[in-house]
């Protein structure tokens, strides 16, 4: 099959210069997402995560180049066609967006306002529909208990989920997650990557989403692409990566001091063992020889 079939995001030569900025956010970027994949876009802050992703669902203007989003020109796109993109393209962000005083389930509903005429207050003025389709989301994140609560209740995670669950309302083929954990606890964080890549694999989502801590998009993106300085310095499959080809991940990604300090310890160690490794395997050579020359005696 062509790969337009399969084919979801195809992003060439973008760059991005913001009004009045001396530096560009984006150059040179192209990259091609398939249907189904898990990418992570892995920088440091200020990298041009949210730039690209914003660029995805026509958030953002390209200044170069080309995004085809579901097999449309991105840029070209206005009024209806635009909106109809973001309705097929769910967005997750780091500070959740969640309408505090609203209750979890209207929070939820409001995932379908793309799809409905008007203004909408209160649970009753959604259609029966949306609010056993919205209940059924807030049941697969885990929240069906919560949905009559106020949403400014609930502690990050929880917000988290429903903010996923208020995607699932648009009934997404492509989910788009900017640091959708830097606000969470560890142990919240792990449970909502979890939850995004299950989801994602029940509905066949395409998933790009973007974070700065390569532990995680080790454990957990199919593929890596990583940015610094606004360009793509790495675009990896995740599976069966060398201990060196992680260190590489981390040299060409991180740059803070500690974590540059944690990559010389680890290298520093790693040449340690090659080193024992190499010693061992000499004196056991040299045994293996005594051996040869003894049993020949
Ligand atoms: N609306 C904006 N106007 C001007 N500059 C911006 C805007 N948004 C982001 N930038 C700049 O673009 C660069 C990339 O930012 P961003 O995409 O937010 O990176 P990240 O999400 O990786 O932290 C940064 O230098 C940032 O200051
Ligand atoms: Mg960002």
């Amino acid at each position: 099959m062509t790969n337009s079939d399969t084919t979801v995001v195809r992003i060439e030569g973008l760059g991005k210069t913001y009004p009045g900025a001396a530096f560009s956010a984006l150059t040179g970027v192209s990259l091609t997402v398939g249907r189904g994949e898990i990418v992570v876009l892995l920088g440091l802050s200020g990298s041009g995560k949210s730039t690209l992703l914003r660029h995805i669902n026509g958030l953002e203007t390209p200044t170069e180049g080309t995004v085809v989003s579901l097999g449309r020109d991105v840029s070209s796109l206005t009024g209806r066609a635009l909106r109809e993109l973001r309705g097929q393209t769910g967005f997750i962000f780091q500070q959740f967006e969640i309408v505090g005083p609203l209750t979890v389930l209207e929070n939820v509903l409001t995932g379908a306002l793309a799809t409905l005429r008007g203004p909408r207050i209160g649970i009753l003025t959604y259609p029966k529909s949306l609010r056993l389709k919205a209940l059924g989301h807030l049941d697969r994140v885990g929240l069906l208990d919560r949905a009559y609560q106020r949403a400014d209740t609930l502690s990050g995670g929880q917000q988290q989920r429903v903010a996923i669950a208020r995607a699932l309302m648009q009934d997404p083929e492509i989910l788009l997650a900017d640091e959708p954990v830097a606000s969470l606890d560890p142990e919240s964080s792990s449970q909502v990557m979890a939850l995004i890549r299950e989801i994602a694999a029940e509905r066949g989502l395409t998933v790009i989403c973007s974070l700065h801590q390569v532990e995680i998009a080790l454990g957990w993106g199919d593929r890596i692409v990583g940015l610094r300085a606004g360009e793509v310095v790495l675009d990896t499959r995740t599976d069966n990566l060398t201990r060196e080809q992680v260190m590489e991940i981390y040299g060409r990604v991180a740059t803070s001091t500690t974590e540059i300090t944690a990559v010389e310890v680890e290298l520093s160690q790693a040449r340690e063992e090659l080193l024992s490794e190499e010693i061992q395997r000499s004196a056991l050579e040299r045994l293996g020889e005594n051996r040869v020359t003894g049993e020949a005696q």
